[in-house]
């Protein structure tokens, strides 16, 4: 039998481990040019949010009553393509369940000796490749400059930070916690890292960018935001990639606005979706990223949970700053 956890009803603002149900269906029969693939990891990602809720970005919103679905990683059982073989270790949008049909076309395989299946999502995943193509195209970083990240520590922060250390810059991370703080410093080498939650992070943050912001980016918006664009350089660059502070609330955040001073520094700001502006460059990005994974330049970290039916929870500790790296859940 095949465990699906679905999603049951939409919540309003935050949602609850209420909102999902595990369900138990009957596995699917693999018809022509499709493969069945039983999962190892799921990938939890904060863009979720949007898909609960009911609103459309670069996926669709989950549907009642079916398995909800995201990036993960898995291997063969069955295949009818002629691409894969019952063992392949393989990745794409996987249902959160214990095993998913789909059609070959969707797969990549990969090479377990090269990349660890943890490692497939952590580094070589959307997320991971949201920094890698966030910074390098719309960040442009040079060396010397300084470079500023919100959510430092998540899947895309830690990526941005160590892909910003890799080109020479000044690196300052702004995280949740004196823990997640000491790791980017100690293992991952930023240059400053911030818990935003201390009492006097402002001043930190102030003593940190003595030479102002020449990028920021931005995986958090709010009150973090507010405080960094007061300090960026003229001819700035900053890359819209997340605004997660806000991705609960039921009535819109009113702060101060930012476009004068986008104007009168020479700024640049650009959001974008990795899946619809990036997705066909991901091999390049994955080749780079597997490569300074080899050569010990880019370290993988991922905060792994067991079992199916905790995938909401996880899902709900990307709010509440559980995760260190990439949030996974591990199926089997
Ligand atoms: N544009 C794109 O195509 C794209 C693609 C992927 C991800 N994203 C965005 O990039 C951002 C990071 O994604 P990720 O996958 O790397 O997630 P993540 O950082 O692994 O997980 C989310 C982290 O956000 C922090 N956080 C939660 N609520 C917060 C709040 N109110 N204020 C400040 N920080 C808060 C928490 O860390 P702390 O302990 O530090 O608070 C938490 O660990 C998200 O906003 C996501 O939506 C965008």
């Amino acid at each position: 039998m095949n465990r699906q956890v679905c999603l049951v009803s939409r919540p309003k603002g935050m949602p609850s481990v209420d909102n999902f149900k595990v369900t138990t269906r009957e596995i699917p029969k693999v018809g022509k040019g499709e493969v069945l693939i039983k999962t190892l990891f799921l990938s939890v990602d904060p863009y979720m949010q949007g898909r609960i809720g009911g609103r459309a970005s670069s996926h669709p919103p989950f549907a009642l009553d079916q398995p909800a679905n995201g990036d993960g990683v898995g291997r063969v059982v069955e295949s009818s393509h002629p691409d894969f073989n019952p063992g392949d270790y393989v990745s794409g949008f996987l249902d959160w369940a214990d095993y998913s049909l789909l059609p070959g076309s969707a797969l990549l395989r990969f090479d377990p000796k090269e990349v660890s299946p943890a490692q497939e999502l952590s580094v070589l995943g959307a997320a991971p490749l949201t920094g890698y193509f966030g910074l390098l195209d719309i960040g442009q970083p040079k060396e010397g400059e300084t470079v500023v990240i919100s959510g430092a520590a998540g899947a895309v922060g830690m990526t941005v930070g160590q892909i910003a250390k890799i080109k020479g810059c000044r690196v300052v991370g702004i995280a949740g916690s004196d823990l997640k703080a000491d790791y980017l410093r100690e293992v991952l080498g930023f240059d400053e890292a911030i818990n935003y939650k201390s009492l006097h992070w402002m001043a930190m943050l102030e003593q940190a960018c003595s030479k102002g912001v020449d990028i920021y980016f931005d995986n958090v918006g709010g009150a973090i935001t507010d405080e960094v664009m007061k300090k960026i350089n003229r001819h700035a660059r900053v890359v819209l990639c997340g605004q997660i502070s806000s991705y609960n609330l039921e009535q819109p955040d009113v702060g101060p606005r930012h476009f004068r001073q986008l104007i009168v520094k020479s700024a640049l700001a650009k959001g974008f979706l990795v899946r619809l502006d990036y997705q066909s460059r991901f091999p390049e990005g994955r080749q780079q990223m597997h490569e300074w994974l080899h050569q010990g330049k880019i370290k993988p970290c991922e905060t792994i949970i067991f079992g199916l039916e905790n995938i909401p929870k996880a899902f709900l500790g990307l709010f509440t700053g559980e995760n260190l790296g990439k949030q996974l859940v591990q199926v089997e």
